[in-house]
């Protein structure tokens, strides 16, 4: 008697879906650059003096009082970031590790899609932000460690401004950030692009440049944004 074994069915959840990943990556990611454009935002209120940044930085936790309690706009904030960031790792990792096992030679003939510098950084840029806001946060959230012989802890503990001058009048500390903000500048291009295009918005040509755009200026906004206060300080514009 003839017999024939059917194929093992696999299930696909929807949320294993290369489709849903990419989704997820953009929607998280979109969260971010929301996220960057507002903190580079309010970094900048540094030019406008010690008094203006330290009760921006109380505003911060005051927020939404007295219906939240003190800090609890921060919190929500932290955790829509904790949980933006897990996704966004989930599906980066998931989709990485599904490219490397699709095919491990490479095809003979060359990829069509043009490759900018933004889009061969993905993966390790991306690494390279995830040790930078650890480092960032040990810095300027949960340590917050005297770095300036010249500044001690307890005003460092007392100011957010006096931590920021005392921060970045160290000049390997600016190049630090500016290191970063290159990995970012770069990542935000390609990434904030590319979310477009996963949102299906880049269909015709227009709409296609529209999104290189919205990327390049969403990248150099930040990127410029950000470099500001820490290069202010340090030349002693700011201090
Ligand atoms: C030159 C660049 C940057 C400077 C000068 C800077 C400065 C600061 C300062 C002073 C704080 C503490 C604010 C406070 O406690 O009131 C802070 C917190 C934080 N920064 Fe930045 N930042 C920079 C770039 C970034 C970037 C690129 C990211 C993310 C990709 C980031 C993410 C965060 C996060 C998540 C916090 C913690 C907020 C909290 O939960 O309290 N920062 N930053």
């Amino acid at each position: 008697m003839a017999t024939t074994t059917a194929p093992a069915k696999r299930r696909t959840r929807a949320r294993d879906t290369t489709v849903f990943l990419k989704f997820l990556m953009a929607t998280t990611g979109i969260v971010f650059i929301g996220y960057v454009l507002l903190h580079m935002y309010g970094n900048l209120k540094v030019f406008a003096g010690q008094e203006a940044f330290d009760s921006y930085a109380h505003h911060l936790r005051t927020f939404g009082e007295p219906i939240l309690p003190y800090g609890g706009m921060l919190w929500i904030i932290r955790i829509v970031l904790v949980a933006s960031i897990l996704g966004h790792l989930y599906a980066a990792f998931t989709l990485w590790s599904r490219a490397n096992g699709a095919r491990s030679q490479r095809y003979a003939v060359k990829k069509a899609a043009k490759a900018t510098l933004g889009s061969r950084t993905m993966r390790w840029g991306g690494v390279a932000i995830l040790v930078f806001v650890v480092w960032h946060l040990i810095h300027f959230t949960i340590v917050k460690p005297a770095i300036n012989a010249d500044v001690s802890a307890s005003a460092i503990a007392e100011s957010p401004f006096t931590m920021m001058v005392a921060s970045f009048q160290l000049w390997w500390m600016v190049a630090i950030y500016l290191l970063a903000m290159i990995a970012l500048g770069l990542h935000l291009s390609h990434g904030t692009f590319s979310a477009q295009q996963t949102l299906g918005w880049t269909q015709t040509a227009r709409g296609y440049q529209r999104a290189r755009t919205i990327g390049y200026v969403v990248a150099a906004v930040v990127v410029v944004g950000f470099a500001l206060p820490p290069l202010a300080i340090l030349f002693g514009i700011v201090g």
